[in-house]
């Protein structure tokens, strides 16, 4: 089969990375978590000052753009891509609650995603790519031959989310992640730019009720449906 990019959208937590990620090992294609990008960016303006109690000067962000640096290195005990910022590895720091209720704001400023959409397309030029995020169907590969749309039920991503959470020591209420769950969804959806909508051509998994094992069939299938030159829009 000709490699093929895929593209995998969907609200937060509703384990885009990790369909993402085994698909991509499957097909040995790469894997790019483009939101790993919008969370470095904010890191950054987090450690340098530029955000101080979720305020920031937007211009001050931008002016901060040429000062970084974003590398990805896969890393083979992991078996995972990480991400490094100005050559720091910073996988563990851009997951952190400080990252995650700052990221929805800073992905809103243009410029920001002019950037990192211009470093994604180069990312993927040469196919053979599993991307996930909020707009790469729509946005940064419209034309990518299959396109995911993941959904699930906000209690049960809650759930997954505090479990993942609590397991790293994390301490944080249900609470806490609900609502920055909630309110994440509401700022990519409800963004002038590039928001998280369903490309008209995006098959939807709702993954609600359904194991990881039984997500990745529903995706190999389709990707086998493909190469058997099925139309997926129909
Ligand atoms: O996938 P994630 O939860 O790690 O993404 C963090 C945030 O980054 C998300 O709330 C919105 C933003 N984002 C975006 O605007 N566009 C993308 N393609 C990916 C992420």
């Amino acid at each position: 089969m000709k490699p093929i990019t895929i593209a995998i959208d969907g609200y937060s937590s509703c384990g885009k990375s990790t369909i993402a990620k085994s698909l991509a090992a499957k097909l040995h294609y790469s894997y790019v978590d483009t939101g790993a990008m919008y969370r470095a960016v904010t890191l950054y303006c987090i450690d340098h000052g530029l955000i101080k109690d979720h305020a920031f000067d937007e211009h001050e962000i931008v002016l901060a753009l040429k000062d970084i640096h974003l590398t990805f290195k896969f890393n083979p005990n992991t078996k995972s891509s990480e991400t490094f910022l100005n050559g720091i590895n910073v996988e563990k720091e851009i997951r952190s609650m400080n990252v995650s209720s700052s990221v929805s704001p800073v992905s809103k400023i243009h410029e920001v995603r002019v950037h990192l959409v211009a470093l994604q397309r180069e990312m993927g030029k040469n196919k053979a790519v599993v991307m996930d995020g909020r707009d790469i169907g729509t946005n940064v590969f419209p034309d990518a031959e299959l396109k995911i749309f993941m959904t699930a039920d906000p209690d049960i991503r809650t759930h997954r989310r505090y479990d993942e959470l609590a397991a790293k020591g994390v301490k944080i209420t249900f609470e806490e992640v609900r609502e920055n769950l909630i309110s994440r969804d509401h700022e990519d959806t409800h963004r002038k730019e590039n928001p998280l909508i369903k490309a008209d051509d995006a098959i939807v998994l709702d993954n609600t009720d359904l194991t990881r094992e039984e997500q990745l069939e529903f995706v190999v299938k389709l990707v086998e449906d493909l190469s058997l030159g099925y139309d997926l829009a129909k």
